[in-house]
């Protein structure tokens, strides 16, 4: 395709006068914007670029690997990971309120991306033996979209917080590189493509920045990171297997941590926790439609989920388009 050839080496070309010899950071947040940002930008200046990744435990199953992994191996950026699941496991201890879970994963992000950065800044970490060149730039994976909604001044109502990578601190201000800015979504995918990222990470739906710290309901544990992540797995696995991923725009699975039904076990009464399938068609995320998903992949979903996820004992679908539902629970 010649037009994402001419989009690919334009970029490249762009970014290389934009940072010179300067040396440049970037946060990856597992997301397909941040990856293709990244990856871009690496093409470009190599070495120069540092990528931080954030693991903060709220990540799906597969995802810590796919970026630590897959995505360096296609790309052979260096890469700095953070093991913060501690961290943000305890700023999120007992908290139930969404918008306040919202909060502390935001700030925890920034905190933990910021000592990162200043790490890199000072020790110069990435390059082996050579004087430490202070950093710059920072790469953010802002789309078009993006960048119309926020000069757009619609005064939409503020329904949910959104977290990214924004306000860094003062005495941490970097120039922003923002490779994507011009393109929508299918464009990105398409770059992505060009530029010889794993189809898992081009084609991955989006996912929020609080992860599934947002789809707990109830106070954020271990325990049921795990629940959720097993569950989610399977959603996942069975969606993929029927061929429908392209078909659906998001598909969250949520898990009601304070809610307990009774069920039925061979022999035994079960006491177990409802999963529910949240599967949205959409254009833009700004509205949506309910997926009507075969009634066969749904069964095999809930007989998985029930069989394998031994604290889950009901799974229930969610029929709201939005409005009135957000994607999301919380
Ligand atoms: P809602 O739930 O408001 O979500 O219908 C709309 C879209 O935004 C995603 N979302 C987020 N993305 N940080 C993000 O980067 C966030 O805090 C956040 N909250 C929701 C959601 O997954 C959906 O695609």
């Amino acid at each position: 395709n010649w037009t994402m050839v001419n989009i690919a080496d334009e970029s490249i070309e762009a970014v290389r006068e934009r940072v010179g010899e300067k040396r440049v950071i970037c946060a990856l947040s597992g997301g397909v914007d941040s990856a293709v940002a990244a990856a871009l930008v690496q093409r470009a200046i190599g070495d120069q670029l540092t990528c931080v990744f954030v693991d903060h435990g709220l990540l799906r199953k597969g995802e810590p690997e796919q970026v630590e992994k897959d995505f360096v191996a296609a790309t052979g950026v260096n890469l700095h990971v953070v093991d913060a699941q501690e961290r943000f496991l305890s700023a999120l201890d007992g908290v139930t309120d969404p918008e306040e879970k919202r909060k502390i994963i935001g700030r925890e992000f920034i905190r933990v991306f910021e000592e990162a950065a200043r790490e890199i800044v000072h020790g110069g970490a990435g390059s082996a033996g050579e004087p430490a060149e202070p950093v710059e730039f920072l790469v953010q994976g802002t789309l078009y979209p993006d960048v119309v909604e926020s000069g757009g001044g619609t005064g939409a109502a503020n329904i949910k917080s959104h977290h990214n990578v924004g306000g860094l601190p003062e005495d941490l201000q970097f120039k922003l590189v923002e490779p994507l800015r011009t393109l929508f979504k299918d464009e990105v995918r398409a770059l992505g493509e060009q530029l010889g990222l794993p189809a898992e990470i081009v084609w991955r739906q989006p996912f929020p920045g609080p992860g599934l710290g947002i789809r707990i309901i109830g106070a954020v544990t271990r325990d049921r990171l795990d629940i959720l992540r097993d569950a989610d797995a399977i959603a996942r696995e069975e969606l993929t297997r029927a061929g429908l991923d392209r078909d659906i725009w998001q598909f969250p699975v949520v898990l009601l941590a304070d809610v307990r039904s009774v069920g039925v076990q061979g022999d035994s009464r079960t006491y177990g926790h409802p999963i529910v399938l949240r599967p949205v068609t959409s254009e833009d995320a700004m509205t949506a439609d309910w997926a009507k998903l075969p009634y066969d992949v749904l069964q095999r979903i809930s007989t998985r989920i029930t069989n394998e996820v031994r604290e889950v004992n009901r799974v229930a679908v969610d029929i709201t388009s939005k409005p009135p539902g957000t994607i999301e629970w919380e």
